[in-house]
């Protein structure tokens, strides 16, 4: 489909791409990361659930760890999910960034706005996704959704050795920084056109699009769409789960 023929970005249909082919290197040994359970059920169901909870999103494409497209194609079988949503699995690759670009290649032509959601951040609720949605539709060629950081971040010149005093080069002022979440969203072409373009190594999307020099705007984050990263952060993903099931009366 041509850019011309395609409707605005408040009309036309969205997809979510979900990274979930990473190992989880620092989650420790055990299942691929996005396999592992949170309260019983998958994180990649997690947040595949929190994705296509909302009523934009028509098309969910799960990026899988290469050797696992069936057991999430199972998976995502096995586990009740919406019926107006459509899905598709394929397999990831070497880094985040190429595995986001197989995501991208399986896209069909009429979707003209794509989320990219760490399959890691399995509890982001609806209300970020629709608020990232909506400041595509508005116009924002990519949009983020972040959050004032709580701790002082320091710039310093990385030691050779893991564990070694590291120099201090800078402060950058706090109130001027955001930490980042996900899901990112993003006019179709222009995110394609980053992928195309961008062959850095990039820890998320939005910095392929600052490089191609468009603009790159911010909704608010929410605590809740945390990265599941490290163990200490799956006892905090089910402390989440459990307060959302008290407040929801069960
Ligand atoms: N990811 C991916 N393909 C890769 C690497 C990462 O799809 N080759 C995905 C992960 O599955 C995750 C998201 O990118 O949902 C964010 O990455 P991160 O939190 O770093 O996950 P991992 O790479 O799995 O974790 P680690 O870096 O600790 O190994
Ligand atoms: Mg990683």
């Amino acid at each position: 489909m041509s850019d011309e023929s395609r409707p605005s970005p408040a009309q036309t249909p969205v997809a979510a791409v979900i990274p979930a082919a990473g190992r989880g290197v620092r989650l420790g040994p055990g299942a691929p990361k996005a396999l592992r359970a949170l309260n019983g059920t998958p994180m990649l169901i997690h947040a595949v659930r929190a994705l296509a909870a909302s009523r934009r999103v028509s098309l969910v494409i799960v990026v899988a760890p290469s050797d696992g497209t069936e057991e999430v194609k199972s998976l995502l079988d096995a586990h009740a999910l919406p019926e107006r949503t459509d899905f598709l699995v394929v397999p990831g690759g070497d880094t985040r960034q190429e595995s986001v670009k197989r995501g991208l290649d399986a896209l069909p032509p009429e979707y003209g706005v794509v989320l990219v959601h760490d399959a890691a951040r399995p509890l982001v609720p609806v209300d970020t996704v629709d608020a990232v949605i909506e400041a595509v539709g508005a116009g924002a060629p990519a949009v983020v959704p972040a959050l004032p950081l709580a701790d002082t971040v320091k710039e310093v010149e990385p030691a050779a050795e893991a564990g070694a005093p590291e120099p201090v080069v800078a402060t950058p002022e706090r109130a001027r920084l955001r930490a980042v979440q996900t899901p990112q969203g993003f006019d179709r072409t222009t995110l394609v056109r980053a992928h195309e373009t961008v062959t850095d190594d990039v820890t998320d999307d939005a910095s392929m699009v600052e490089q191609l020099g468009l603009p790159v705007v911010t909704v608010p984050g929410h605590e809740e769409a945390f990265k599941v990263t490290r163990p200490l952060d799956l006892v905090l993903a089910e402390a989440v789960l459990a307060r959302r099931r008290l407040n929801d009366g069960f």
